[in-house]
């Protein structure tokens, strides 16, 4: 039986099936790049854990991950790019290469932040991976070496995006009912 659908959405973007095989080709990618090293996978809490563990799922290299955790202003009102780490990484990244695991780059502040910091860090390499690309709403630009889906400019819940810290759970992606 399949799950009654929260009132809030307007439309599914993407089926739990699509995502899944798309995860998967996109593992495939980065596994691909990355045979014969370890790779640290660099989830950004919360919004990247659910497509951090089915990416880490896919990958069949060795994968260590780390998180941390941003307090961001770079929101859709305010339009500016104030971003702080909240939670650090536990591990060092000297030496090691590391893909950095987004939920979504939209503005892509949040990931210009992260990278500059993690890059400071004197990681063997640094690339970004993300499961959405709004590139339309795009102020900075930054390099998006791995992604599973450009999306049109409406505001999307599921697989690990929130309205309100609801909706995370989601195994599709969908397009949220105009706020009124
Ligand atoms: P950026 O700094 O503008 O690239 O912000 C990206 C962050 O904004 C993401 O990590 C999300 O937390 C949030 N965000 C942007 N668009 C959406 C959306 O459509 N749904 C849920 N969160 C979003
Ligand atoms: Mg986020």
């Amino acid at each position: 039986m399949s799950k009654p659908l929260p009132p809030c959405i307007e439309r599914i973007l993407f089926t739990e099936e699509q995502v899944q095989e798309r995860v998967r080709e996109v593992a495939a990618s980065i596994s691909e790049k990355y045979r014969g090293r370890e790779l640290k996978l660099i989830g950004v809490l919360k919004g990247s854990v659910f497509f951090l563990t089915a990416l880490a799922r896919e990958l069949d290299i060795p994968v260590k991950i780390d998180f941390l955790a941003i307090s961001s202003f770079s929101n859709r009102a305010s339009g500016s790019g104030v971003v702080r780490i909240s939670k650090d990484l536990d591990e060092s990244i000297e030496g090691e290469d590391v893909l950095l695991v987004e939920d979504i780059v939209d503005t892509g502040f949040t990931a210009r932040y992260l990278l500059q910091t993690l890059a400071s860090r004197g990681p063997n390499s640094l690339s970004l991976c993300t499961l959405l690309d709004r590139t339309t709403r795009r102020i900075v630009q930054i390099p998006v070496e791995f992604r599973c889906f450009e999306i049109p400019d409406r505001f999307v819940i599921g697989c690990g995006l929130d309205y309100k810290q609801l909706y995370r759970n989601l195994g599709f992606l969908a397009v949220m009912k105009p706020e009124r």
